[in-house]
């Protein structure tokens, strides 16, 4: 009986080892993961209103040459990054206002399909100071975004033919 207790026990402390050495392998696997995920590139809110401004000084020289398609190109290219702001940039205080900007898009939406320049550039106009607004009460306020003179890019032409 003693030897048989003897025997059990030491059944059960080496299943036990077994378990423990398993365990911590699993925990060094998680580590390991979590710092291949901490080092995983991850666009910065900067970067991508970087990407927001381009595609808001192209949306201007879209609109006022009555390229309607590329108009709406733009629109949708600016609501994907505001869509990576959330995704990528969830975390950030300021991520919480960018919603705030969708009316005024959705605007703006409407007076593209009405192919309306007049509407266009009023609509226009609103954009860019809710843009402004978002960046005063986020305390960026010097970060002052206006109606482009000039495209960005000399390499893209606006207008289509007719
Ligand atoms: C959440 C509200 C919010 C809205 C809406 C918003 N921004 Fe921003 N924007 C920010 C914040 C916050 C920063 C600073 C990001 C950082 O930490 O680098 C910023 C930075 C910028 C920058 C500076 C990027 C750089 O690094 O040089 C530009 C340009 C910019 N925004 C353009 C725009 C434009 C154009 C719009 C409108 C179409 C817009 N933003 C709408 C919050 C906003």
């Amino acid at each position: 009986m003693k030897n048989l207790i003897a025997i059990l026990t030491v059944i059960g402390l080496t299943s036990c080892g077994l378990e423990t050495e398993k365990i911590t392998e699993l925990q060094m696997r998680i580590d390991s993961l979590k710092t291949e995920l901490a080092n995983v590139y991850k666009p910065g809110f900067g970067e991508i209103m970087s990407g927001v401004q381009i595609h808001h000084s192209k949306l201007w020289f879209a609109g006022i040459n009555e390229n309607w398609k590329l108009a709406d190109f733009e629109i949708h290219e600016i609501n994907e990054l505001l869509d990576d702001i959330k995704k990528y940039q969830g975390r950030r205080e300021e991520s919480k206002d960018i919603d705030m900007i969708k009316p005024a898009l959705e605007s703006l939406s409407k007076a593209i399909k009405k192919n309306s320049v007049r509407d266009f550039k009023t609509n226009y106009e609103n954009l860019t100071k809710v843009c402004n607004d978002c960046h005063k009460i986020t305390k960026f306020e010097y970060n002052i975004v206006k109606v482009p003179s000039q495209p960005v890019f000399d390499n893209q032409a606006f207008r289509v033919k007719k």
